[in-house]
């Protein structure tokens, strides 16, 4: 497949609006409310990708005057991200300037001022940890690619006293595909494909679990959790063109993570692989992954 990351991203944003967990989501907006008394409320989005975070808080009643800070080590991603916010911007309504990496957008009712960072997180704290402070940090669907008892203590330095972290979609170590093909062949492959997550160095394939402990052990007030599946299913008998590139997109991922494990014989991954493309085509591949929310307030 012709694969694009910022593309995926695109593509996995209704996936991920179906799997947000709406009790996380409202006690966020109640707690933002809260805080939206100040000029203009902070918020820093660590791996945020081409920005989808950002226009569903708008776009969800979450956020109204705004200065946000993305940081993304894929530079792909941060001049995606501009370009389809500079698009999106228009589509509201909203006047548009730029610069070179930062978007300032005016309406009647809203200010936003987006700064895009293409570094990596690790760099970024670095620079600005004694300097800069957030009312919210949101990491989407980014705490399962990094090790985050290191990272935790940053956060903490990171946000006001009171201030709030957004965690969702967490990866939480159960990903199922349906119907089987052959139950020994699925299970070596999930399971490898879980191990290659543990084997990066960084990352764990069962963070969403493990995120109450280290929350815990970090000092941190859990507010709300709940469970943020992605569920993708033929719905009416098919899926939506964004539905079928998310799903080409995850076989794209095994691919790239198993072509080269030892434990799996290449050309029975081909063959599955293949027989799961069949099954998209045919509207009868069900897709869930077991994910986790949290919300949680700095002490
Ligand atoms: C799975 S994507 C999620 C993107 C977005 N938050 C979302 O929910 O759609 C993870 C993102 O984290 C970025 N990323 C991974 N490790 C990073 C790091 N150490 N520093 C900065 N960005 C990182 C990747 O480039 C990617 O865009």
């Amino acid at each position: 497949m012709d694969f694009s990351f910022p593309r995926y991203l695109a593509a996995k944003r209704g996936v991920d609006d179906r799997a947000l967990n709406l009790g996380v989501w409202q006690a966020l907006v109640e707690r933002l409310s809260a805080l939206e008394g100040a000029p203009m409320l902070r918020v820093l989005e660590l791996g945020g990708g081409i920005g989808t975070m950002f226009t569903r808080m708008v776009e969800w009643g979450a956020l109204f005057h705004v200065e946000y800070s993305l940081v993304d080590e894929q530079l792909e991603n941060v001049l995606y991200g501009m370009a389809a916010l500079n698009r999106w911007g228009a589509r509201q309504g909203l006047e548009v300037i730029t610069d070179d990496r930062r978007l300032f957008l005016h309406g009647e009712q809203n200010i936003f001022q987006i700064e895009f960072f293409p570094e990596t997180v690790e760099n970024f704290i670095g620079r600005v940890r004694e300097t800069r402070r957030w009312d919210l940090i949101v990491a989407s669907a980014f705490l399962d690619l990094v090790d985050v008892p290191v990272l935790l203590p940053f956060l903490k330095d990171l946000v006001a006293p009171g201030g709030l972290l957004y965690l969702p979609l967490n990866f939480d170590g159960v990903t199922i595909f349906e119907p089987e093909i052959d139950p020994e062949l699925d299970r070596l492959i999930l399971e490898t494909y879980h191990r290659t997550m543990d084997e990066r160095g960084a990352g764990d394939s069962r963070t969403g679990r493990r995120l109450f402990h280290w929350l815990r052990d970090a000092g941190l007030n859990i507010l709300e959790a709940g469970s943020s599946d992605w569920v993708v299913y033929p719905k009416g008998g098919g899926y939506t063109p964004e539905e079928v590139y998310f799903l080409q997109s995850i076989f794209h991922f095994f691919e790239q993570s198993l072509g080269a494990r030892a434990e799996i014989d290449p050309r029975q991954l081909s063959r599955w692989l293949n027989l799961r493309q069949q099954q998209v085509k045919r509207g009868a591949l069900i897709f869930v992954a077991h994910q986790l929310d949290f919300l949680v307030q700095i002490p």
